[in-house]
This record gives structure tokens, C-alpha cells and sequence, in this order.
């Protein structure tokens, strides 16, 4: 089984989180950049980020040389802003073909994920689902925690579904 870990970190949480599960599963990693980042830094970042979403942006990403199709498991990870997923995962699920796929989801958050999972999966229909899991700050609160988490986590889906 050939997994790629798929992500956007804008403060890093993520991509914590997501090299872990690349490491621990031995998964390819692919992050996704956006050329111009939607949200600057300091308090407009909630601001502009969130309107963002709203407002169902898809911002221009730098070409990435990764052929989906090569794939049989995705990880898939995002932070969340305004309950959602951001703008570059957006972009990413709005314009791949992503179909007869084996997919586990992540975030990380500040405490509230809303209903993103449900989002992502109504963006992702014809596959199957392996799993959810939810970071809250994991740089801030005991990344080594988070680390484990993420580690136990996604060898378990490996286990669980004899991939
Ligand atoms: C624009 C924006 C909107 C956010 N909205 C939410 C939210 O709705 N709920 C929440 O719990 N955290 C929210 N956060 C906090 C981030 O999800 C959290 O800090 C996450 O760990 C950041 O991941 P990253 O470091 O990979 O970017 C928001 C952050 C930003 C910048």
C-alpha cells in the first residue's frame, strides 16, 4: 500500500503532526503552498483567514510533482479556520480527482473543530474513510503528547485495516 501524507500548516501545528504520521507509517509527504498566503501574521490572520473561508477562496498553489493517482492511502490534514478547512486544502480538494481512495483525516485547532470533518468527507465522496483524529495546539500543549497520538494513530489504521 502506497500512503502520501497531504497537508497545510500556516503556524506549523500540522505539519507536526503530519510528518509524524508520514514517519510512523512510511508515507510520502506532500505540503501544500500556497504562492500568496491568504492571512497575514499578527490578529489580522483571524481576520483575513477566516473571511477567507467564507468566502470559498482557492488560492494559487506552487505546483507540487506528486501524482495522486500513484496513491492508495491518504492522510489529509489541515488546520482549521472558521470551522472549516483552510483555503489551500480547498483548493487542493477542489481540483484533484481523488477516487477509489482509502483516507484518514486530521486537523488541528484551538478548541472548537466545528464540523470539518463532515466538510472535507461532503468534498471527498466517492471513498472510503479509515479514520479522524483532532490536534488541539500540539506546538504549544506537549508536542510529544500530540506526537504519540499521531504515531499510535495512524499505525493503528494501518493495523486495523490490513493495509
Ligand atoms: C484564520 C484562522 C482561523 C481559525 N479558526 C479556528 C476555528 O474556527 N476553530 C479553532 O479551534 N481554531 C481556529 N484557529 C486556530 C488554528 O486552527 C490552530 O492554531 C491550529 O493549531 C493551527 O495549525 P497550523 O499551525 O498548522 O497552522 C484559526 C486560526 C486561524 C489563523
Amino acid at each position: 500500500m502506497k500512503a502520501l501524507v497531504v497537508f497545510y500548516s500556516f503556524n506549523g501545528n500540522t505539519r507536526l503532526i503530519a510528518e509524524a504520521v508520514a514517519k510512523a507509517v512510511d508515507a510520502d509527504l506532500l505540503e501544500l503552498k500556497p504562492i500568496k498566503e491568504i492571512a497575514p501574521k499578527g490578529f489580522m490572520k483571524y481576520f483575513c483567514g477566516g473571511r477567507a473561508v467564507i468566502m470559498n477562496l482557492m488560492p494559487e498553489l506552487y505546483r507540487y510533482n506528486v501524482n495522486i493517482d500513484y496513491y492508495d492511502v491518504l492522510f489529509i490534514g489541515t488546520p482549521v479556520w472558521a470551522w472549516s478547512y483552510a483555503p489551500p486544502l480547498n483548493t487542493f480538494l477542489s481540483t484533484s480527482k481523488i477516487e477509489d481512495k482509502k483516507i484518514a483525516l486530521f486537523c488541528c485547532h484551538g478548541g472548537v473543530k466545528g464540523a470539518i470533518f463532515r466538510k472535507m468527507k461532503a468534498m471527498l465522496g466517492n471513498n472510503t474513510f479509515l479514520g479522524e483524529a483532532d490536534f488541539k495546539e500540539p506546538l504549544k500543549r506537549n508536542a510529544d503528547n500530540n506526537v504519540k497520538k499521531a504515531v499510535e494513530w495512524s499505525k493503528d489504521i494501518f493495523k486495523d485495516n490490513k493495509l
